[in-house]
């Protein structure tokens, strides 16, 4: 085939086809998916520093949803193309394996006209001087996709399909079929928007269109900026799943104790810890996401003193009433927010992040006075990051005894705490009327208290 490079449109004819936003979603793609990079780490950067989404915030939308879909979707979406793709994905073609990965997703999920999404695709091959002669193979593909598509699609198991092998098995054998097939299914959809609000949850819920969560926590649709909702210059309120908004209130009544929050940053947690009436020290090893904390307390008008440090190491010279750790861990409890975790994270990262987390774990326990609680959690569906961590810590430390939550005294229903007493929540809890509307984050929470 011949290698014919399009020469690119000026940048005006660019945006009126709606490129721009398609060639992002492309490049985030590949950064993903080629580069192991994270999705908060690209689009972050990239916003602010007018990288890769230098785009107006309408096709920075539609950039967001093309990625999300493609991630989302990424195995029902590689079985359709497998069968419109006889010799398979050619090698050293460049971003032609994201191009056609997200012009399906347009098509297939996210309905977009397939005149527009298949011309774009060919010309982003064009563009590419690697995918340049493949070209026609782009419209012949997407062309298929877009009549006989959709049936196979929808013919495929996609909770399955859609997790990757690793995640199914291993969920599997901890969690039993039947509960991983739901929580997959809830990852297939986007999440809602959490916040926890300083105070009077109804009049926010009714101000920005929401509802009130039974544990007080607003949940809105997620549409436009964060910062553009009301009460955000205010300081009213910060975004946070409902299930995030639970391990900080295992602490119980901690109105005028000393708090140690380790592994704090952005701060959440410290936010709740503050407004509860503690005084808290915040502790985190990153210089940046202790940055993003004081620029979040200080916007909620909340203190905090603020410490870098790698809390395995801290050695303050106080003993604290309360400590939580809220550990570094695979973060799979929320890919309905994060749908690159599963192309991200390994079986070793588990592993490393496992002996990392009871190290900390070590250190936050040496921390209690007597009488002390120590709360640990982790927003991970792993048990190696939950139960089991917390199972050895109990035999390297007697002086610890696990303390059993009740789910009324946090705002919790019954089914999110395990019989042992500790939290345990699942993507596919918190069924509200529509997929949109339902579901939580993943997390492990345990309370324990120091005896002597
Ligand atoms: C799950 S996030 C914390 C989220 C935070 N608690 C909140 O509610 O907003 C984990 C944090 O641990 C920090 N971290 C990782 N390793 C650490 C270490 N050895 N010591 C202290 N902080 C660490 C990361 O920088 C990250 O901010």
């Amino acid at each position: 085939m011949k290698n014919s490079v399009r020469p690119r449109e000026t940048r005006e004819q660019a945006a009126q086809l709606g490129l721009p936003a398609r060639r992002a979603a492309v490049e985030v793609l590949a950064a993903v998916i080629a580069k192991k990079q994270s999705l908060d780490d690209i689009l972050g950067r990239s916003l602010s520093s007018g990288g890769m989404l230098d785009l107006p915030v309408r096709d920075r939308a539609f950039t967001r949803a093309i990625v999300g879909a493609s991630l989302r979707r990424r195995g029902q979406i590689d079985a359709v193309l497998a069968r419109f793709l006889e010799r398979g994905m050619p090698p050293k073609s460049g971003s032609l394996y994201e191009i056609l990965l997200s012009g399906a997703a347009q098509l297939l999920f996210l309905k977009a006209p397939p005149h527009a999404v298949i011309d774009l695709a060919v010309r982003l091959a064009q563009y590419d001087p690697k995918a340049a002669r493949f070209d026609k193979l782009v419209n012949a593909v997407l062309r298929k996709v877009a009549t006989e598509g959709e049936a196979i699609a929808n013919s495929l198991d996609a909770a399955r399909i859609n997790t990757p092998d690793w995640l199914w098995t291993r969920w599997v054998a901890h969690w039993g079929e039947e509960r991983t097939r739901a929580f997959t299914t809830m990852q297939l959809v986007e999440a809602p928007l959490d916040l926890t609000v300083k105070s009077d949850p109804q009049h926010w819920a009714e101000l920005m269109e929401g509802r009130v969560l039974p544990s007080g926590s607003v949940r809105l649709q997620p549409k436009g900026r964060i910062e553009a909702l009301p009460g955000y210059d205010a300081g009213e309120w910060w975004v946070q799943d409902v299930a995030a908004a639970l391990p900080a209130r295992l602490l119980g009544d901690i109105a005028g104790l000393r708090v140690a929050d380790l592994c704090a940053a952005p701060g959440g947690k410290t936010a709740q810890l503050v407004q509860a009436g503690a005084s808290v020290v915040a502790v985190d090893s990153s210089i940046h996401r202790l940055e993003l904390l004081k620029q979040n307390l200080s916007r909620l008008g909340l203190e905090a003193s603020v410490v870098a440090s790698d809390a395995a190491q801290w050695q303050p010279d106080e003993r604290f009433d309360a400590v939580l750790l809220d550990a570094p861990c695979s973060s799979t409890g929320t890919i309905r927010r994060h749908p690159d975790i599963p192309y991200l994270k390994t079986a070793k990262d588990i592993e490393i992040l496992a002996g990392l987390q009871a190290r900390l774990l070590d250190r936050a326990a040496s921390l209690l006075r007597p009488g002390g609680r120590l709360v640990y959690s982790t927003c991970s569906l792993e048990p190696e990051e939950g139960e089991a961590q917390i199972a050895s810590l109990l035999v390297r430390n007697p002086s610890l005894r696990l303390d059993p939550v009740d789910a009324a005294a946090i705002g919790a229903e019954k089914d999110w705490i395990a019989p042992s007493g500790v939290l345990r929540t699942f993507p596919s809890q918190l069924q509200l009327e529509t997929p949109e509307w339902s579901g939580m984050d993943g997390f492990f929470a345990a309370r324990l208290v120091r005896t002597h």
